[in-house]
């Protein structure tokens, strides 16, 4: 094959693929974008880097899938068009990096890539037939096949490194080049050998970086984070989340109870080169024989046709699989093309994530309730008929706001779908009409709050609820339960379950008051045991030492989200610095006017700006 060939080939595949997912470029030409669109690119930038934040390293993402991939693709359409507006370091979409402080970080030999991806059968398919036009007619037929098939596994990506056999360190995907060192938790999960199996007549390779995914089978998912809520926890949102968090512990022990499994699907550097491995199906085989638990599910298919046919196959059968899958991977099965085809600067060439469908289910909508976030956003929660989605039990799913329910045309009584992308709670997002009865209801907003009396303002034609008392109960308990949240201060052991315990006995009345929780009032006040209020106690302690940007995002300043608060810390350096700047000093660090306004009022409060001066200036970064 030439070399020209091989370089249009390339060409033609990066923008395939990334024509398969853009969303339709938008009706301008090319010049110089307007101050509305400079304004639009940046606001994706910054909301894409949150997202990644939130999904890498706090494993708590807002978004589902579809909605993350829509703003990538905006930015892109919007990045071709006004190719003078793209910066430097404009990477959406592209990897982002799960370092979290507390851990070291390790240099991949092989750096770990993310997988071109694609919705579409018809973007498969031009994937399946441009690899297919390399290969000189009549190769097709013959063995070996030019395609696998197999599950995607929706979980951490993870890098295990042996030398001379010898497990030395399992390393996360990080940014890409250097990954965070999870050996020690890694060495508790089944699967993860300590050696490699060694075979007889053959040396094993002096040094192997070896890919997978750590993930959690949905059994395992339901159990233990049942027992994580019993325990006073914040419970996960989705078996990934589940096993980013658990990754991340600083206790192997509990990372061995969590039950975390893993499967491998690939190599980084391995010196020297495996000789006789040539094929995809090969080295699996080679992986299994070291006894690495490898993917079983994966499929060999001729052309473009046998991988549909494994597609439709796979997605059939997913909703049976034990595990979370949330699409196929397509790879090039020979390893010298594989070799030709070579790597993007995020992803390989020879492989194509197809992503499935979100998961969808019919159910009937109960009723609906209202829940009142720590900011005053009002969101109505449709409580279901229990139904099986995605592999676990739902009962609940957002709707959203009360400009959505009018969207639908929704009602009690209705028969609603249900969908779950991705990691984020589910969502109603349609009703059926065609069973509709007679005695389905229609919802009317509330005007007031219905516990402390005060109204309730609709904004934005129904598209924002707002509560109009901060100092509601149900406002009060909200801002608690984010504060200690996993995000936030992350408290463990003072779940919903405790909180209403601590709140009712009153000993906690507003966030301050958690720090201010002893021994003794706790063993003489509540019913919880020596060990649980020693390791509550512990636990408040610890989030002292958080770092203060989250402290500041957890105490429900209305339009102080997590991005002001980092930018915030990184220009005033501590939670007192930014409690007594004054407003001009707040605009400078460049949030937007409404938030200065809102933390120069809440600061103004003393008890406030006393809790802010309570927690140590932070450590210096390593
Ligand atoms: S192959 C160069 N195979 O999906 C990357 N990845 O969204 C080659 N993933 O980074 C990866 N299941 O963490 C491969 N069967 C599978 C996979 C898989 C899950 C993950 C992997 C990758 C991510 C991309």
């Amino acid at each position: 094959m030439s070399a020209l060939r091989l370089f249009m080939l390339f060409l033609w595949l990066a923008a395939s693929c990334a024509a398969a997912d853009s969303a339709p470029a938008d009706n301008v030409s090319s010049g110089n974008p307007s101050r509305t669109v400079l304004s639009r690119m940046t606001w994706l930038r910054e909301e894409i880097a949150r997202h990644d934040r939130l999904y890498f390293r706090d494993a708590a993402p807002e978004l589902t899938d579809f909605e993350y991939d829509a703003l990538c693709a905006e930015l892109r359409s919007l990045e071709k068009a006004f190719p003078t507006a793209v910066l430097p370091a404009a990477n959406a979409g592209a990897i982002a990096d799960d370092h979290s402080p507390h851990f070291s970080r390790h240099r991949h030999r092989v750096p770990m890539l993310s997988l071109a991806k694609t919705h579409t059968t018809d973007g498969v398919r031009a994937f399946c037939d441009a690899i297919a036009r390399l290969v000189p007619a009549g190769a097709n037929a013959t063995t070996p096949a030019l395609f696998t098939v197999e599950p995607k596994f929706d979980g951490v990506a993870v890098s295990a490194v042996y030398e001379n056999g010898k497990l030395v360190r399992v390393l996360t995907r990080g940014d890409g080049q250097q990954g965070d060192d999870v050996t020690a938790n890694a060495r508790r999960i089944t699967g993860i050998p300590k050696a490699l199996r060694d075979s007889v007549g053959e040396t094993l390779p002096r040094f192997v970086e070896i890919r997978g995914e750590v993930y959690c089978q949905f059994s395992v998912f339901e159990k233990q984070n049942r027992a994580l809520g019993a325990a006073g926890a914040t419970p996960f949102a989705s078996p990934r989340n589940f096993a980013a968090g658990t990754l991340k512990l600083h206790d192997p022990d509990e990372v061995a109870r969590r039950g975390l499994s893993v499967v491998f699907y690939g190599t980084g550097a391995v010196v020297p080169d495996l000789n006789g491995v040539k094929t995809y199906a090969k080295q699996l085989a080679w992986l299994r024989e070291k006894g690495l638990p490898t993917v079983t599910d994966t499929v060999e298919a001729k052309d473009a046709a046998s991988v549909m046919d494994a597609l439709r196959a796979l997605g059939k059968k997913r909703s049976r699989l034990p595990y979370p899958v949330d699409g196929a991977v397509i790879k090039v099965n020979p390893l010298t093309l594989r070799q030709q085809l070579g790597s993007a600067a995020d992803a390989p060439r020879w492989a194509l994530a197809f992503k499935f469908p979100p998961d969808r289910v019919k159910s009937v909508l109960e009723s609906i309730t209202l829940q009142v976030g720590a900011t005053g956003t009002i969101t109505p929660v449709a409580q279901l008929k229990p139904v099986r989605l995605g592999g676990v039990n739902v009962q609940r799913a957002t709707l959203y706001n009360p400009a959505n329910i009018t969207r639908l045309d929704l009602r009690e009584g209705d028969t609603v779908f249900v969908e779950r992308r991705g990691d984020v709670i589910p969502a109603v997002t349609g009703v059926d009409l065609s069973l509709r009865p007679a005695t389905a209801k229609v919802f009317a907003f509330p005007e007031k709050c219905s516990t402390c009396g005060m109204p309730i303002l609709l904004e934005n034609n129904g598209a924002i609820a707002r509560h109009t008392n901060p100092a509601c109960p149900l406002r009060i308990i909200q801002r608690i339960k984010r504060f200690v949240s996993r995000p936030h201060a992350n408290i463990a052991g003072m779940g919903a379950s405790t909180t209403q315990k601590l709140i009712d006995a009153g000993l906690v009345r507003e966030i301050p008051d958690i720090y201010k929780l002893s021994r003794n009032s706790l063993l003489s006040n509540t019913r919880m045991n020596a060990a649980s209020v020693d390791k509550l106690l512990a636990a408040i302690e610890r989030s002292r030492h958080a770092e203060h940007w989250r402290i500041l995002a957890g105490l429900g300043i209305e339009d102080v989200g997590v991005s002001t608060a980092r930018k915030l810390l990184t220009h005033f350096g501590s939670l007192r610095a930014v409690a007594t700047a004054d407003r001009p000093a707040l605009e400078t660090s460049g949030i937007p006017p409404a938030a200065a306004r809102a933390i120069q009022k809440f600061f103004a409060n003393k008890v406030w700006s006393d809790f802010a001066g309570q927690f140590p200036p932070p450590r210096p970064p390593e």
